[in-house]
This record gives C-alpha cells, structure tokens and sequence, in this order.
C-alpha cells in the first residue's frame, strides 16, 4: 500500500516540494499546557509513567501546530531505570541515577527482557495515542542509544565531556562492554514492544556520539546501533528507523549504509550543503536547523527555515530542529517555522 502520511513518504525516499516536519521535544516547558499537565502529574518521571498524562502532553504540540509526527512523551532513561539502576530528576538540574560503576552494581542489574512490567505504561501511552492520533500524523517511538544512556549510567548524572564513562571503557573495558552489551540487547526489545503497541517509526537518541572518535565510534556509536536496528528489521523489515549520532562530524558519512538506518538526524554544527553531498545521497536526512531560532525568531528564522528547505529540495528530508526545543522558546517562533516551510 502506498503510503499516505508524509513523514513515512521521506522515510520511504519520496522527494516532497514540502517536507513532512516535526520538531526535537516538542512536548516540553516551552509550552504553557505542558507545564500544566506536569504539575497535575506531580513531576517529570510521573508524568513519564502516567499513560493518559504522557498522551496529553505528545498530543498538545500536535493539536496546537499541526507537526506531521507525534514522539511519544517518554525519555532515553527509563531502560536504566527498568534495568534497575535508581533515577530521578532534580528540577532545574536534570537526572540523577545510581551508579553502575563496579561488577558489583552491574550483577544487580535485570536482565534485558525482564523490563516490560516496569515499561508497560510506555506502551499503553502508544496504544492510546494510536486511537488519538489524527490519520495523517506519524506515531514516533524512540530510545537512546547504548552509549548515551551508558554516559549517564557510569556517571550517575549528565556530564560535559562524559568523562567517567570514557574512565571505565578504557580501565574495565570488560564490564564497559558488559554495560553496552545489556544496554544493546535491552534497546532491542524495548523498541520491538513500542512497534508492537503502534510506533510506526523508531528514533535512536545518541546525544553524546561525538565524544567518541576513531575506533570508539565504530565500536560504541556505530556497532551497537547496527544490531540493533539489524534485529529490529528482522522482527519488523518495514518500520523505519532514524539515527542521530549527533555531533558525528564526518562519523555521519556512512553511517547509514553501516548500520542500516533509513535516515541519518543530523545536528546544527554540520551545513545543509555538505549534508546534501556526503548524505542525503545515500539516505533521507532530519534536521537542521539551530533551536536558537526558537527563541530569537524574526526575519532571521525565515531566511533559515527557507535556506535549509531549498538546500534539501533535491532529495528525501524531514524538517527539524538540529537538537531539542529549549524551554526559553516562544511558540510563536514554532508557528512561524512551520508556517514557513508551508507557505513561504
Ligand atoms: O522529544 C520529545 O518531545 C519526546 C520526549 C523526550 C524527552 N527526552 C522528554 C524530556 C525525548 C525524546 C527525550 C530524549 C532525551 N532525554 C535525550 C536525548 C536527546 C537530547 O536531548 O540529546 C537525553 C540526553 C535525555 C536525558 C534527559 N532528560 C536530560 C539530560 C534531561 C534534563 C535536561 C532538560 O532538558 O531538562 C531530561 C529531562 C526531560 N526529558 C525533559 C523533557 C520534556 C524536561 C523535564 C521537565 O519537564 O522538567
């Protein structure tokens, strides 16, 4: 059957004069009726466990904007959680966890198919968004990729260089490899039981792949995504998955033939044109617009959104920021991009 919903169309290869747009956090604190529905579910991490609360919130940037795809409300460190390692966030900070540092801690950890009880609100957040979902609009469900979630695993905490783990990978690379290896197997099942409960497109979050370089990228960032998205196709060849190695740098070229991924999110330090001739030649490309835009919007946004729309014309592309929505955006600015895209 052909497909109908955009964002499924430049996933397939399509080459649409408008292309299919959605946006890195869409649902978040920019958003006057996001911070609402949070406060009704107490914090961040209920919210992300209450089903028909994380609904609301994926729906309110769809109803509100009309984006071509809804990402399901969740976040990349609820495996760590369901794997049994500690989590919370410290508003106006970011996550906590307990540490998995030591053999000691990593025994402690479940198994990777012993996480679907602690998961199962995420799935039923993507059985009703299902039902919810206006037809034209693409279901996204997502994880992080073993590295990032491993990052915050290792320190117990965002870091700015990921120093911690790069300390463990090069003083235990046994437990390291251990750490990526459930992580990996954990990935695979968690995104096969999203797909199962509705997700029509997958995304791997790997926030921090540009700390890696040379061999650690093709061991950390590129392998672990390669069997992850290998066993997925064998479980469900036809649902696509889009990768975000983000601040790859050259890392990029190539990536998707390695790996397998039917596009390549690309971040804001790459240019469109150097995209489009190392890239978009072998894959669909996400992306990439600066988030600051967000916040500034202006004249500025719309020779952007213009400048990247015209550079990527020639080949498959879906519109997005080239990292998250920060909480300091207007949301006038999102009306004017997609307005924009649309209309310009
Ligand atoms: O994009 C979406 O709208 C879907 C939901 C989503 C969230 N986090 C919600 C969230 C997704 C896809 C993520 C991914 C995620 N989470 C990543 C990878 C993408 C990236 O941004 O690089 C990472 C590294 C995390 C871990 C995480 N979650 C951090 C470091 C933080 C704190 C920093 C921050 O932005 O506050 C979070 C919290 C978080 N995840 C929020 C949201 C909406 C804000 C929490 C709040 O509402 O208080």
């Amino acid at each position: 059957m052909a497909e109908t919903k955009k964002l499924l169309k430049s996933l397939n290869g399509d080459v649409q004069t408008i292309p299919p747009i959605w946006m890195m956090r869409q649902a978040g604190r920019y958003l006057p009726e996001y911070r609402a529905t949070r406060a009704q579910a107490g914090d961040f991490l209920s919210l992300c466990y209450n089903s028909e609360l994380a609904a609301e919130v994926t729906l309110q940037p769809i109803r509100r904007f009309g984006f071509d795809a809804a990402i399901m409300f969740a976040d990349i460190l609820l495996i760590p959680d369901a794997l049994g390692a500690d989590l919370w966030f410290v508003t106006g900070e970011g996550p906590r966890l307990s540490t998995t540092t030591t053999e000691q801690d990593f025994g402690k950890l479940v198994h990777a198919d012993a996480i679907h009880d602690h998961l199962a609100p995420i799935y039923e957040t993507l059985r009703i968004l299902k039902r919810e979902l206006p037809a034209e609009t693409a279901l996204i469900g997502f994880a992080g990729a073993p590295w990032t979630v491993a990052t915050y695993m290792i320190a117990g905490r965002g870091t700015p260089d990921q120093a911690p783990a790069h300390r463990l990978k090069a003083e235990n690379p046994a437990l390291f490899n251990a750490i990526i290896g459930r992580l990996t197997n954990a990935t695979i099942e968690y995104l096969s039981k999203q797909i199962e409960a509705g997700a029509e497109v997958v995304k791997l979050f790997d926030s921090w792949a540009g700390s890696l370089k040379g061999a650690d990228f093709t061991n950390y960032a590129l392998e672990p995504t390669r069997k992850i998205i290998s066993a997925l196709k064998a479980r469900h060849p036809n649902v696509p998955v889009i990768a975000f190695p983000r601040e790859a740098g050259d890392g990029y070229i190539g990536f998707a033939k390695a790996t397998g991924a039917d596009c390549v999110a690309l971040d804001n330090s790459v240019s469109a044109q150097w995209a489009v001739d190392n890239i978009q030649t072998e894959v669909c490309v996400q992306g990439n617009l600066a988030p600051q835009h967000m916040v500034t919007g202006g004249q500025p946004l719309i020779d952007e959104v213009l400048r990247i729309r015209e550079t990527f014309s020639k080949g498959p592309h879906i519109f997005n920021l080239g990292h998250g929505i920060t909480p300091d955006a207007n949301p006038d600015n999102v009306a004017l991009m997609i307005d924009t895209l649309r209309n310009g």
